[in-house]
């Protein structure tokens, strides 16, 4: 390559590999798969390689990419935190081990452990406690993350035994096990909030969350694989991650020392299939130089350790036809084309349906029904296709068209640039998009009223309800019309609706169904503003500055409120009773635990938080973690043993639900048992 194209197109891949980074890291909502960023950036480093002066300082070759945020107080490093250099070949592990052979001269040993597909952490254990966590930020300067990291629920605050040193670092992941993850995007897509990429974009996303309290539902973990600090008294790494177990760190048991390359590639293999019944995401193996001697006299490059390598895993892929395009119309309006495919095994399940995204997406891979194509499970919640087999199209196949009109009422859909999607505007007329928002408003998490969405949908369909407001104008005489309706189930579903007008500001906020507008946003919103009037008032430059709003969402509640439909519905909800504003406060009912430091562990008859606010109502406080000053450590169902045992040790009282409830004048869940005997 001419140098002058030389230089056009590293500038061109460094812009590309600039963005993608932001979108990987500050958005967590990558652009790019891994291989494709991981072959961009070797073709970038093969240019500079050719033209050493077309090196910037803000290459992506030279510098890792950046997660810092400045939402967040920053601390520097003590020792730089660097990336790993990757590759997706055997022969290159190869390399790798014949250049550290060649380095050390001497026998040696690898540590070969698997690469957790994470966000990477740094935790300084002070005096056997948890002083601190940063992200890796810039590698030099990282976020501080510690109230987060104290809500992950592997990590210990305080270290077993006594002979660890008084100060030391230790790195590892946090991470989104699947089943953890499976669960937060479906809550995510109920409330049509955007559902995370991957188990990694989750857990990167959840450790900057800034209200923290939210960590602890989240479900992260973390695993441990890197020791450092000053004369610390091990030889090898296997030693200090050994040692590091026995202080009740998490650290992974999947590991193993190898002698050769043969080894390495046994490891290797076996992970291939093998992770696939892992309970967490990996996303490949690293291989380390196991003495710490050894990694010391190798060093670092700019960005990689000489002593350590990755090897990672491409996404398993599957080839079948693409059979029909179904056009999916949301509670939002939101138009999505799901594929329909000739069911195909995928690791090791069976896959019919893969999300076709947006029209740019059908065209970008011109595709066509009849087709065959390849089908990737990105950790993805339904698998997407990535690619058409050109080579087996036939005459057959028929070019699909992005529908003009709304598949359920036939309005023309409207194309929103910004989104790259397209919608039905129909908001207050399309019937899919109205019982969507019925079933939305009474569902759990938001006016949380008895009723099942076939119910909801009859009401519709009698034209007894057509807004959400319609609910409470609702008669008994109405409902008994229903088929199978009487006295007893209409009394019980009016009562849920008269229950429901105490439902508080956030929830109803949450409840109006207002596009983007999730739980977690909801709440953010209604406490910075206060009440309706407010937000409706706001201007997008005031909208803007609340925490977790950006561009989309703030156009969103405008949008919202320049719809004179909607702002008639929020008077007539007004009229029937709802919470608009925020309440002074939790609601006091006594003194009994005034004073007193309650730490609660385990499960209950009601959720965590809900009986955090119990306490919170009868004048206590609660703490995560247990202290002299702790009162009473309320003991659940699968409370922690080191809880238990910690609570012990400093002769803090366990109590039980039925103790607290008892304490609190409460009568407990016990006495609906007493019927039975
Ligand atoms: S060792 C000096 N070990 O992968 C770097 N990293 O793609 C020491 N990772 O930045 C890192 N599993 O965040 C190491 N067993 C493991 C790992 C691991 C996942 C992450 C880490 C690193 C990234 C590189």
């Amino acid at each position: 390559m001419e140098k002058s194209q030389a230089n056009i197109r590293a500038a061109e891949l460094r812009s590309i590999l600039i963005e993608a980074n932001r979108k990987y890291y500050v958005e967590n909502a990558p652009t790019l798969s891994d291989y494709e960023f991981d072959m961009l950036l070797k073709e970038l480093e093969a240019i500079e390689l050719a033209y050493p002066d077309l090196i910037t300082p803000d290459s992506p070759t030279q510098k890792v990419g950046s997660d810092r945020r400045k939402e967040f107080e920053q601390y520097p490093h003590r020792y730089p935190m660097l990336s790993l250099g990757n590759t997706y070949d055997i022969s290159e592990v190869q390399a790798f081990a014949d250049r550290a052979a060649k380095g050390i001269g001497n026998t040696f040993s690898f540590s070969c452990e698997l690469k957790f597909d994470g966000t990477a952490i740094c935790l300084t254990y002070r005096n056997g406690k948890l002083f601190r966590a940063l992200t890796r930020g810039d590698g030099s300067v990282g976020d501080d993350v510690t109230a987060n990291a104290r809500h992950i629920r592997n990590l210990p605050q305080q270290l077993a035994g006594s002979d660890w040193p008084d100060e030391f670092e230790i790195r590892g992941e946090v991470y989104m096990p699947w089943e953890a993850f499976d669960r937060l995007n479906e809550e995510r897509e109920k409330d049509e909030e955007q559902p995370f990429a991957n188990p990694r974009n989750a857990a990167s996303g959840s450790l900057k969350l800034i209200d923290s309290t939210q960590v602890a539902n989240r479900g992260l973990e973390c695993t441990l694989y890197h020791i450092l600090g000053e004369n610390l008294p091990f030889h090898t790494h296997d030693e200090a991650l050994n040692a590091a177990s026995k202080w009740g760190l998490p650290v992974s048991d999947k590991r193993k020392i190898c002698n050769s390359i043969e080894e390495i590639e046994n490891f290797i293999n076996y992970w291939y299939t093998e992770r696939k019944t892992l309970p967490f995401a990996t996303d490949g193996i690293v291989i380390k130089v196991n003495e710490l001697q050894y990694q010391q006299e190798l060093g670092y490059t700019a960005k990689f350790p000489r002593w350590a390598v990755a090897y990672k895993f491409k996404a398993e892929q599957a080839l079948t036809r693409l059979m029909s395009i179904d056009y999916q119309v949301g509670r939002t309006g939101a138009v999505t084309p799901v594929a329909n495919l000739e069911p195909v095994l995928l690791s090791g399940t069976i896959v019919k349906r893969a999300s076709l995204h947006n029209a740019d997406q059908m065209e970008i891979l011109d595709i066509h029904i009849g087709d065959y194509v390849y089908v990737e499970k990105g950790g993805e919640i339904i698998p997407k296709i990535t690619g058409v087999e050109l080579s087996s199209r036939d005459e057959n196949v028929v070019l699909p068209h992005f529908p003009e009109l709304c598949p359920d009422c036939s309005t023309p859909l409207v194309r929103d640039d910004k989104e790259a999607r397209s919608f039905c505007p129909n908001q207050s007329g399309c019937p899919t998009q109205i019982k969507g928002k019925l079933v939305h408003f009474l569902s759990r998490k938001a006016m949380n009223v008895i009723a099942g969405d076939a119910t909801i949908e009859h009401f519709y369909n009698k034209g007894f309800v057509w807004n959400i407001a319609d609910f409470y104008e609702l008669t008994k005489e109405h409902l008994l019309t229903l088929d199978g309706w009487k006295d007893r189930s209409a009394e019980r579903f009016l009562k849920s609706l008269e229950e429901s007008k105490k439902t508080g500001f956030e929830r109803v906020l949450y409840a109006l169904g207002i596009r983007h507008i999730g739980e977690t946003t909801a709440k953010s919103v209604a406490a910075h503003f206060g009440s309706i009037d407010k937000i409706a008032k706001a201007t997008r430059e005031e909208l803007l500055a609340v925490d977790d709003i950006g561009e989309v969402i703030a156009d969103s509640i405008i949008e919202y409120f320049s719809d004179e439909m909607n702002i008639e519905t929020i008077e007539r909800l007004k009229a029937a009773g709802l919470c608009f504003e925020m309440t002074a406060g939790p609601e006091k009912l006594s003194d009994t635990l005034a004073g007193k430091t309650v730490v609660v562990s385990g499960n209950f008859t009601i959720s965590r938080d809900e009986m955090k606010a119990l306490i919170v109502a009868h004048g206590g406080k609660c703490s995560g973690s247990i202290s002299g000053k702790t009162a009473y450590l309320l003991a659940g169902e699968k409370s922690g043993p080191e809880k238990l045992k910690k609570a012990e040790s400093l002769g803090v009282a366990v109590i039980s639900e039925a103790e607290l409830r008892n304490m609190l004048g409460e009568e407990t869940k016990e006495e609906f048992t007493d019927t039975l005997f």
